[in-house]
């Protein structure tokens, strides 16, 4: 990692990181409006750093899925100061990688997790009914994951809350760093975690225990992952686990709340928490954007692109194209265009947390409507300050 690395190497993860260092970033407050402005210029435009975007569904779907194009230039290695294991790694890594974890979040895993979720779930929603309003995301959307994510890794109750406090803070580095003061905050957060990583992993060599942190640690003896490969691996789960689902929860109540008869259809029919949240990850996805790199020359939807060059990969852009949906404006849990949205992006690096995000936020969802019926706004929304992740930092509202 980059511990006791000075302002310069900070200055080049920052660069170097796939999502900041591309650097196009339609508007935070409302960035559809500038999508539907790219997509008025065709199938491709060119960004001011000279990379391309797209928010074409259907160029976004064929070069996610390609195997000509890439996380990382062919041949060359992801950067070593900022690791976030095989999300950003080309096969063979990414495969031998992704496969050690993926089976704990199978759907059949997932779906094991349930009656726990619903538990923290109620947990959660009893101690904010008592007070009338709260912040929703303080109050559900935050803990929920955290408290997911540490039960699946094996993180003990007593190490949760900081665990917790060190995500945040590299998770805020996703945007960008603000200041060096950020920088060293990030910086501190990273090398506690990986301390603390370390000690578990010290203690489930000693004592294995019914959890992933266990199952990495065999697969290091059984000699399929390299130590230093370790605490990033787990250090990707807690990130990508945490600022997403927290921000599809607070996507999820938010367009709820902005659409009254969405809210009321599902109060009427909490199953359809199911399809509301598939419509919120369409309308309003928690990752707007990605990105890949091309290992040819080649030409897509008759652009020709050459080897090396980087295409921004804008998600929440796609899932409005209104080549594949019906109004991609509209709200709508009843959809029924029959086309994925990339919320999970698509091809080798699709979301691997899928399943576990979604009861998550299912859950979520189906408790505040049976519990909250008159569930409404209590205040302004307050957005985190950032445009690759997309989300409320505050959303007051009433229970009653
Ligand atoms: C990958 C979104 C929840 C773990 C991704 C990617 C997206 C995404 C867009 C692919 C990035 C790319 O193609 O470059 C989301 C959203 C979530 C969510 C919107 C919640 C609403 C989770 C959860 C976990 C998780 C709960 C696990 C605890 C991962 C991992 C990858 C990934 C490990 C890397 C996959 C790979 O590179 O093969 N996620 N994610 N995500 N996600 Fe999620």
């Amino acid at each position: 990692m980059y511990a006791e690395q000075g302002r310069g190497a900070y200055h080049a993860y920052v660069r170097r990181h796939p999502f900041t260092r591309l650097r196009f970033a339609p508007g935070r407050e409302d960035p559809y409006p500038i999508y539907e402005q790219i997509r008025s210029r065709g199938p491709f435009i060119e960004t001011p750093m000279g990379n391309l975007a797209t928010v074409d569904h259907a160029v976004c779907k064929d070069v996610l899925r390609s195997r000509r194009w890439g996380v990382q230039p062919e041949g060359q290695g992801p950067p070593e100061d900022f690791d976030l294991s095989f999300l950003d790694r080309n096969p063979p890594d990414h495969t031998r990688l992704r496969r050690l974890v993926a089976p704990a979040f199978s759907p059949r895993r997932t779906g094991g997790l349930r009656a726990g979720v619903d538990k923290t779930v109620d947990a959660l929603l009893d101690d904010v009914a008592a007070s009338g309003e709260f912040d929703l995301v303080a109050g559900l959307a935050a803990p929920l994951p955290i408290a997911v994510i540490s039960d699946l890794l094996g993180v003990p109750d007593a190490d949760t809350a900081a665990f917790s406090r060190y995500g945040a803070a590299i998770g805020s580095a996703l945007a960008g760093i603000r200041s060096l003061r950020h920088a060293r905050e990030v910086m501190a957060a990273n090398r506690a975690l990986e301390q603390l990583f370390l000690d578990l992993f010290e203690r489930r060599r000693a004592e294995p225990a019914d959890d992933l942190l266990t199952e990495i640690v065999a697969a290091e003896a059984a000699g399929e992952v390299a130590s230093a490969e370790m605490v990033p691996l787990c250090g990707l789960l807690l990130i990508a686990g945490f600022e997403t689902t927290v921000n599809l929860v607070g996507n999820a109540v938010n367009a709820l709340l902005d659409h009254p008869d969405q809210w009321a259809a599902l109060v009427a029919d909490p199953g359809r928490a199911g399809a509301a949240v598939q419509e919120t990850l369409r309308f309003d996805p928690p990752v707007q954007r990605t990105a890949r790199v091309s290992f040819d020359d080649t030409e897509v939807a008759g652009t020709e692109i050459t080897r090396n060059r980087w295409v921004n990969v804008l998600l929440g852009g796609a899932n409005r194209d209104p080549a594949v949906f019906a109004d991609p404006d509209v709200f709508d849990i009843g959809r029924t265009d029959g086309v994925e949205h990339l919320a999970f992006s698509s091809g080798i690096h699709h979301c691997v947390g899928r399943p576990l995000a979604e009861l998550e936020a299912t859950v979520a969802l189906v408790r505040l409507a049976e519990r909250f019926p008159r569930l409404r706004r209590a205040g302004a929304v307050r957005r985190r300050n950032a445009t690759l992740i997309r989300g409320p930092l505050v959303l007051p509202v009433a229970a009653g």
